[in-house]
């Protein structure tokens, strides 16, 4: 897990302190937040849902019957959280960002970005036929639940290694080329993307669905 030594000037003193995964940077001082911050705290909420998936794959796999109001709430918040919200920052955001900085990245942290984009795509189709797989469910068709199991098993065996190399590999390397004004404005981007879809509204909504998730499995 990455960590770093953080330096921060408190009643005229300054302070350091390790900070374990940058996250925790939210809940400790906010306007200190990086943009990496904010989609570090997004991956908090997108990693109780792969434990959700975990539980609905596990049920699936051995015969279980599993709600279709789960599989709805899933999808929902795969496409409108996880895609819609949270790629869409690191794509159209942070990533275009990193275009100015081609020549202070390594190939491989290149390479490993276009992955990264390659699998939003994957994630989002395996979304879909999730989707496809829920009204076939809800029909009684025969093949649904292999088609729901292998779109969840698809979705964990994509989305858990991304956000490793994302946390531990892609994010640190870019964030350490970009500058103090670059941070504020991606800062601000990502703060007017999110008031397009609703701003706090919208996130207060997908983090109720996820309680209601983990109370409902
Ligand atoms: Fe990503
Ligand atoms: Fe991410």
């Amino acid at each position: 897990m990455y960590s770093f030594r953080l330096k921060t000037l408190q009643s005229g003193k300054f302070f350091e302190e390790d900070v374990n995964k940058w996250g925790t940077l939210w809940t400790r001082r906010q306007h200190l937040m990086y943009p990496i911050d904010i989609l570090l705290d997004e991956h908090k909420l997108v990693e109780r849902v792969f434990a959700i998936i975990e539980k609905v794959r596990d049920k699936l796999e051995d015969k279980e019957e599993v709600p279709a109001t789960i599989f709805w709430k899933l999808v929902d918040f795969i496409r409108g959280y996880a895609d819609v919200i949270h790629h869409s920052k690191e794509e159209d955001i942070f990533f275009e960002q990193m275009r100015e900085h081609d020549t202070d990245l390594s190939d491989e942290v290149q390479d490993n970005i276009a992955v990264l984009i390659e699998e939003h795509i994957e994630a989002l189709d395996l979304a879909n036929e999730m989707h496809k797989g829920i009204r076939a469910y809800r029909r009684g068709a025969p093949e649904a639940r292999d088609k729901i199991l292998k779109s969840v098993d698809g979705y964990l065996k994509i989305m858990k290694p991304h956000f490793e190399m994302e946390e531990e590999d892609v994010f640190p390397a870019m964030v350490g080329v970009l500058s103090k004004e670059e941070k504020t404005k991606m800062k601000a981007d990502f703060s007017r993307f999110d008031d397009i879809l609703g701003g706090k509204e919208v996130h207060k909504r997908y983090h109720k669905l996820v309680e209601e998730l983990e109370k409902e499995l």
